[in-house]
């Protein structure tokens, strides 16, 4: 351990503010009961803040825009394309990547894949693990399939001892699993600690920048469901991935939060097999498998997830409620917006919903939070309610606002192309984006709606 003194400091987990005393509420960002206990090493702080810090970027001088060369080397393709959308093309050189997740969803399966696809195109690739022994390793390895010489292993946790690896192996990428086993001596807390995980992320910065290595970096989700001290990593970071989805279902989702080099919102589909993460080519069709025929409640909408529309089941059951006070539930879809677009099926068609209990469901285990899945759920309400089906070619989207009429959405034109692509003939969407869809009119049987009203007569 190194000497120095010793103190006591509180940090916020949420967002690494740090206080001398313990607070109830984070004055950083007003969550309660987030300041953890910590001891520091002043001095060591000293040091590192002071003159003798290396510079980000080494010859560092002012330079003109256009005297800034760019070449397609800049950006590394992982060939696994799930991924490269979802980053923007492909792994930034220099950049720093999170990527978090629930434990068990498959982090270390996905970046030991991109590891064995940069290593086979002769990219020099250094896979650190502190969870994992060599062998255990080797084994996962085994699953996944035949690997290059060029990828090297290397099981450690103590900072300075990666460090010094990285600086004398100089690899193009470094897989950094996990960012909480990580630790420096210079710091008395425990790994995974706030101040810990801070200082090994501003050392892999350093190194990212000044070196110009891709570093990724596993961050475990904490219960709450953040990776540990998320904004103190967040904003350090280049890109931000989260993979999510049911660790006991077989597909996962690989979600871009934050991306400097690209745009955010895009997905990337897996399947977990055998031999490792699986890209799913089209998700549309995947998450429309097992769909009930002849079901009331239950109608296809098409969202957009990024620039990619996915056409997804959503379902919906109303039943006369046995208490008082009706039940109302959603999965993946947010409860407040199905109360209000129930409030306004109540008020502007007096539907007798108030003695109604309803469960929205998005299948697939799918979150949407778009606006355009609005009309969607108010056709699956009508259905389960009055027990009629809708009929299995339709797929709807489109706006409701609080007077029930029916506004337009951005993407017509793909979400449209997406369901005729998947045998969907008839769309029930905004009347004002009906004009954007020329191309494909005289293929599909467009039905354009003013109101909600409108669209509960055409089915
Ligand atoms: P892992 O990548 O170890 O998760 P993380 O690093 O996010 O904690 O994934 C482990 C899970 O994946 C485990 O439940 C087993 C499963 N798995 C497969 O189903 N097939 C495979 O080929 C591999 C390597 C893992
Ligand atoms: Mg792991």
């Amino acid at each position: 351990m190194a000497k120095g003194k010793l103190t006591t400091v509180f940090f916020c987990n949420n967002c690494g503010y740090e206080s001398s005393k313990w607070m109830g509420q984070c004055p950083g960002c007003h969550s309660w009961n987030t300041m953890v206990e910590e001891t520091v090493n002043k001095n060591a702080h000293k040091v590192r803040s002071g003159a003798g810090v290396s510079p980000l970027y080494s010859d560092n001088k002012p330079m003109k825009l256009s005297n800034i060369e760019l070449s397609e080397e800049d950006k590394i393709n992982t060939h696994i394309s799930e991924l490269d959308r979802v980053l923007g093309g492909g792994i930034v050189q220099g950049s720093l990547l999170l990527v978090g997740g629930d434990p068990g969803i498959g982090k270390s399966t996905l970046l030991l894949q991109v590891c064995r696809n940069l290593s086979l195109d002769k990219v020099s690739v250094l896979y650190i693990s502190g969870e994992e022994s060599l062998k255990q390793i080797k084994m996962r390895a085994e699953r996944i399939g035949d690997f290059d010489e060029s990828l090297s292993l290397f099981c450690e946790t103590d900072l300075s001892v990666i460090e010094e690896t990285i600086k004398k192996e100089k690899p193009k990428v470094v897989v950094i699993d996990s960012i909480q086993t990580m630790f420096s001596e210079d710091i008395s807390s425990a790994p995974g600690s706030v101040s810990q995980v801070r200082e090994a992320t501003a050392l892999f910065l350093r190194l990212a920048k000044s070196m110009s290595i891709s570093i990724f970096i596993v961050g475990h989700v904490t219960k709450e469901g953040t990776v540990a001290g998320p904004r103190v990593l967040e904003h350090m970071v280049d890109t931000v991935l989260y993979f999510e989805g049911d660790r006991h279902a077989a597909y996962r989702i690989l979600r871009g939060v934050k991306n400097r080099f690209g745009s955010t919102n895009e997905i990337g589909v897996f399947e977990m097999r055998n031999d490792g993460l699986c890209e799913v080519k089209n998700p549309s069709e995947y998450m429309l498998s097992g769909r009930p025929v002849k079901a009331s409640g239950s109608v296809v909408v098409c969202a957009m997830e990024g620039t990619r529309p996915l056409l997804i089941e959503l379902q919906a059951l109303v039943c006369h409620t046995g208490f008082g006070i009706p039940r109302r539930q959603t999965t993946g879809a947010d409860i407040n917006r199905v109360n209000l677009l129930m409030a306004v099926l109540e008020k502007r068609l007096g539907l007798k919903l108030g003695e109604c209990d309803a469960y929205v469901n998005v299948a697939g285990g799918m979150r949407l939070s778009e606006p355009a899945i609005d009309l969607a759920i108010i056709l699956a309400i009508v259905s389960s309610y009055k027990d009629r089906n809708i009929p299995m070619d339709v797929v709807t989207f489109g706006e409701v606002g609080l007077s029930g009429e029916v506004r337009s959405v951005s993407m017509v034109k793909e979400r449209v192309q997406e369901a005729y692509k998947l045998g969907f003939r008839t769309c029930i969407i905004p009347k004002s984006s009906i004009g954007q869809l020329t191309n494909i009119e005289g293929k599909m049987n467009l039905i354009g709606v003013d109101t909600v009203r409108e669209a509960l007569d055409k089915i």
